[in-house]
Order: C-alpha cells, then sequence, then structure tokens
C-alpha cells in the first residue's frame, strides 16, 4: 500500500495502539482517534501532529454512543480505508469468579462494547465494499486457564464474531483482521512476569500494520505464538492438566 490510508482507530491511547498509530503516520496515513482518556488522548494527538484529522473522547462501555463515534469518524476523515479497535480490560479474574457483575464489566468491554462498534463498522465496509477491519483479541483466548479464563473467553467471543463478519464480508472484498496478541509489556501486563515469549510494543505494531497490508486474516503476534498456540489448541486435556504453569494459576 502506498496511498495515502484514512484509519480510524478505536482504543486510540492504548500502549500497543499508540504505537500502531505512529507507525500509520509515519507511512502518512490520515488518522481518526476516539478514545477514553481525554489527556492521554490530547498527548497522542500532540505526538502524532498534523497525521491526526480529528480526535474525539469515548467510553464504549457507553454502547448508545459507539455507533456515533463510528459515523464521526467517517464523517470526519470523508470515508474510511481501515479501523482497528485495539481497547480492552483484563480485569482481576478472582474477583470476575465471585461478582458476576465484574465478570459482566470484563465481558462487556472486551466483547459487547466491540461488536457495538463492529456494528456500524460492517455495515460501512459491506456498503463501500473494500476496506479493513481489524480487533486485537488474544491468545488469551484460544484455550481458557484459570489464570485469566473471563477475559480469555471475552477475546475468544469477540475472534468468533469476527470470524463471522469476515465470511459476511469476505465477497464484499473486506477484509478482516483477527490480531491474536501474545504479551507484550504495556499498563495491562504491569506486574506480570516477563519471559522470552514476550513482545514488544513497537515490533507488535509493525506487526499489526503488515497483516493489515498483507491481508492475513488471523495474525498472532509475535508470530512465534502461532506455533505455541498451535501446541497449546490440539493438546489433550490429560496432557494439558500436568503442565502446571498452563492448567494452574
Ligand atoms: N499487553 C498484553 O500483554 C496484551 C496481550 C494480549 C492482548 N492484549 C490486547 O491488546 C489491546 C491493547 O492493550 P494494551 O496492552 O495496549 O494495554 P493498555 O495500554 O492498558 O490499553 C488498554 C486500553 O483499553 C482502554 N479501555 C478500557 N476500557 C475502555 C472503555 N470502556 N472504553 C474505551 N476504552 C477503554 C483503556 O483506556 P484508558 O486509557 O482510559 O484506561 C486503554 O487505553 C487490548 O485489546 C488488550 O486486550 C494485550
Amino acid at each position: 500500500m502506498s496511498a495515502a490510508l484514512r484509519t480510524a482507530i478505536f482504543g486510540a491511547t492504548s500502549a500497543i495502539a499508540a504505537e500502531v498509530a505512529a507507525v500509520c503516520a509515519a507511512r502518512g496515513d490520515r488518522l481518526w482517534l476516539v478514545a477514553r482518556d481525554s489527556q492521554k488522548l490530547a498527548a497522542l494527538r500532540e505526538r502524532l501532529g498534523d497525521a491526526v484529522v480529528g480526535a474525539e473522547v469515548c467510553d464504549f462501555e457507553q454502547l448508545e454512543t459507539c455507533a456515533p463515534a463510528v459515523q464521526r469518524a467517517i464523517a470526519g476523515l470523508g470515508g474510511l480505508d481501515r479501523a482497528l479497535l485495539a481497547h480492552g480490560y483484563l480485569g482481576d479474574q478472582l474477583r470476575s469468579e465471585a461478582d458476576v457483575g465484574y465478570a459482566r464489566h470484563v465481558i462487556d468491554v472486551n466483547f459487547t462494547s466491540a461488536v457495538a462498534l463492529l456494528l456500524p463498522l460492517a455495515a460501512h465496509f459491506e456498503v463501500q465494499g473494500r476496506g479493513h477491519l481489524a480487533a486485537i483479541t488474544s491468545v488469551a483466548g484460544v484455550r481458557g486457564r484459570p489464570r485469566n479464563y473471563t477475559y480469555g473467553a471475552s477475546k475468544s467471543a469477540l475472534s468468533t464474531y469476527l470470524q463471522g463478519v469476515r465470511s459476511r464480508l469476505y465477497r464484499r472484498g473486506v477484509k478482516v483482521h483477527d490480531i491474536r496478541l501474545g504479551p507484550v509489556p504495556t499498563p495491562m501486563s504491569e506486574g506480570h512476569p516477563q519471559n522470552f515469549l514476550w513482545g514488544e510494543k513497537g515490533q507488535v505494531a509493525r506487526g499489526i500494520v503488515k497483516a493489515m497490508e498483507r491481508r492475513w486474516h488471523v495474525v498472532y503476534q509475535p508470530g512465534r505464538w502461532a506455533l505455541v498456540m498451535a501446541i497449546v489448541r490440539v493438546m489433550p486435556e490429560w496432557l494439558f492438566q500436568r503442565f502446571g504453569f498452563l492448567a494452574g494459576r
């Protein structure tokens, strides 16, 4: 891709999305940023300069505000070539096991609010007949683990939803990307012990943009997670349960 693309990023101030926005700005894209925190949004806007056509504060848990935010992004950019959903909430797994209201909050941030954004975005791309629609999911969604299965289930639901949208829009020429992220040091993973499998936010951001440019549908970032999760996915339950680092807390 060489032409300047009109790109909208939802959850734009997430550590990873901000890096994606920087990669897009460097390649000459025109950006529309939507995020919950006005101060972080102002700082990101300043960092990216003229590449940012517009920005808007929005809490995606307020579901009724999602479609208008999408419509303003499309109008502000004068159309849309690609959209990325990047917000998410890991939450406290133990609390989500004891409090259904809290479990619902985790699910709503990761899944319901994403659906509220995907409805108008998919409708737009369907009429337009081209474009790229991407969302960041997680390797946690591939197999449920005690450490984070409420979050993992909500990301898994999002992956399945994206799969459906992809098949719906496939013949229209619209590309739908499921970006399955492995762990990366960001505010979300703060305090978690790191190992050699962890990614770096700049590298992951470049991988996300590349995935859209190469038209890859389901992408693991960093790429080594494709192999790890291929093994984890097919591991029989009796074997899975023997590995404490996978099946334990
Ligand atoms: N870091 C990892 O290890 C990892 C691994 C797998 C997948 N992911 C996924 O990667 C994506 C980016 O996360 P990150 O690592 O960059 O973490 P991050 O910096 O903590 O970003 C999470 C973002 O989600 C936003 N958000 C949460 N609830 C929201 C709501 N109701 N409305 C609007 N925005 C909301 C947060 O906004 P505020 O700034 O206002 O809090 C924050 O900007 C997420 O989808 C996450 O699930 C991350």
